[in-house]
């Protein structure tokens, strides 16, 4: 099958968070199981040109605008999968991504234009997909176009478009008229009639539910709780009224990446059989983050890797972390940026904590895997969370998570039981700072408990979900809208 997917996101060329990871190790998993994957993503101001050639310049017609594009050709780090580059330097050549925290004002006309032009270069390529794989609300309007203005196109009459949501909380917001003006949707053109509209706005990501062939969320704990008032964001009658089409298929991992044996980005490996190089890997994280003098290796190290927002539960974190701080009774190693009260919470926690807290703030590639590969425990008290990566990727070190019974989180990580040794990881059900220090009592308690740590250690390393599980799950969905229809 050919596969055209679009995402505002991809790793190695511009990442926020796990929108980035998947929407890379998707399309490896379909090109491993033979088929054939073509990226659309924006030529932001943080892509550099070099390893790319130009292919195609071409216009963009809009009923009010035009925009020059110039198409790269690229590929997906360490493979053969194309991956087209869209420059238009009036659109995308900005500081990060979305323009956060309140998102660039033209972020409708920037996300119209990128799914418009994927259908432009694969008519330029005469490129015939089976399926679309539009991500999120920033690709979603992939779902309205293909059903409104290509469906009679003959590249397009038989492709399906599918939905992949990862986070609900995000929908596109955007004016209505402007969307109109933009698009020229007819439908659009009484805003109080259409169906799309919440308080006189176009909703993106409800555009892409109904014009989907399918839905996916991204864990089947996500995929039922959206259908709540508490998860579902507002759109939880949406989703309700398009169960049908509605999946939950949890994300996978790239294990090449994420790997202990052989990632890229850490100095000591190590194996499940062999964690000598974890031990000497923790010595160094803690040596590079703490001044010698404060170092003091018996504690156990509790890492945070995250985007900044409320979803992650940091309101909670704040309610007890301080104490275990402040009997000098763990490490807390942090790295993230995004919510600048949240910033400034680290920092000062840091500043009062020398010792014990470290903050680092931004993206870091190279300490991110560090933590995740180093540390005892990693942290995920989250409010919600549709999958959850890193949580994953930790306990394929042995680096035990501490999560809150909630969406992906639930569906990967089981509750380890003293007695039974069953389960990978550490679980807390209410979103309150008791709770989640009652799961930091129980690894402080673990972690002085060698023996049974091992055991825990050796059942979060077994842990499994390869991207081609994944994969496979997706291909399923496709062939059978495309057999049925
Ligand atoms: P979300 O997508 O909600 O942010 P996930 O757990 O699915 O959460 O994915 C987060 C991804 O972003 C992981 O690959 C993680 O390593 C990465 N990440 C998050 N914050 C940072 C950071 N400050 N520096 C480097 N990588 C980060
Ligand atoms: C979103 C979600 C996260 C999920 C990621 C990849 O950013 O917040 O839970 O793992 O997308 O699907």
């Amino acid at each position: 099958m050919t596969i055209l997917l679009s995402s505002a996101e991809l790793e190695h060329f511009a990442k926020v968070g796990g929108l980035a990871d998947i929407s890379a190790a998707l399309p490896i998993g379909w090109e491993k199981l033979g088929h054939e994957p073509i990226i659309v993503l924006p030529k932001y101001g943080c892509i550099s040109e070099s390893d790319s050639t130009t292919l195609i310049d071409m216009q963009i017609e809009l009923t009010i605008c035009s925009h020059t594009v110039h198409v790269y050709k690229t590929y997906i780090h360490n493979t053969l999968i194309p991956v087209y580059l869209l420059e238009c330097d009036e659109l995308y050549d900005r500081p990060g991504i979305y323009g956060n925290p309140d998102g660039y004002a033209d972020n409708d006309l920037r996300f119209y234009v990128l799914c418009k032009a994927a259908f432009e270069i694969m008519i330029k390529l005469n490129i015939s997909p089976d399926i679309i794989s539009a991500h999120d609300y920033h690709t979603a309007l992939l779902l309205p176009m293909l059903k409104l203005d290509y469906a009679d196109h003959p590249l397009f009459s038989k492709t399906k478009g599918i939905l992949t949501i990862h986070n609900a909380q995000y929908q596109g917001w955007y004016d209505n008229d402007r969307m109109h003006d933009i698009s020229n949707w007819d439908f659009l053109n009484d805003p109080y009639e259409s169906q799309f509209l919440f308080k006189k706005l176009f909703n993106a990501l409800y555009a892409g539910i109904y014009f989907a062939d399918a839905v996916v969320a991204v864990s089947p704990g996500y995929a039922k709780e959206i259908l709540t008032v508490e998860f579902g964001e507002g759109l939880e009658e949406i989703f309700q009224q398009f169960q049908g089409k509605l999946h939950g298929i949890l994300n996978g991992v790239n294990y090449d990446v994420w790997n202990p044996e052989m990632d890229e980005y850490i100095t000591h490996h190590f194996t499940i059989n062999d964690v000598e190089g974890k031990v000497k890997g923790r010595h160094q994280l803690i040596t590079q983050l703490f001044p010698s003098s404060y170092n003091n290796e018996s504690l156990p190290v509790f890492g945070i890797v995250s985007r900044f927002t409320s979803q992650k539960g940091f309101n909670i974190l704040k309610g007890c972390i301080e104490h275990y701080l402040q009997e000098d009774s763990i490490r807390l190693v942090v790295l993230g940026s995004g919510d600048r009260s949240y910033e400034e919470y680290f920092t000062a926690l840091h500043q009062r904590f020398p010792k014990s807290c470290s903050y680092t703030q931004g993206y870091n590639e190279s300490l991110a895997h560090a933590i995740l590969a180093y540390a005892d425990f990693f942290l995920m008290p989250s409010a919600f969370e549709p999958c959850g990566l890193t949580q994953i990727y930790a306990m394929k070190y042995g680096t035990i998570p501490i999560v809150r019974h909630v969406g992906g989180l639930k569906d990967t990580v089981q509750a380890f039981d003293k007695d039974s040794k069953i389960g990978n990881g550490l679980v807390f059900r209410d979103f309150n700072a008791i709770a989640l220090s009652e799961s930091i009592e129980n690894a402080i308690l673990c972690y002085a408990n060698q023996p049974l740590m091992n055991v825990l250690i050796k059942n979060s390393m077994k842990t499994n979900y390869p991207i081609a599980h994944t994969a496979e799950q997706y291909l399923v969905l496709f062939s059978n809208l495309c057999d049925h229809h």
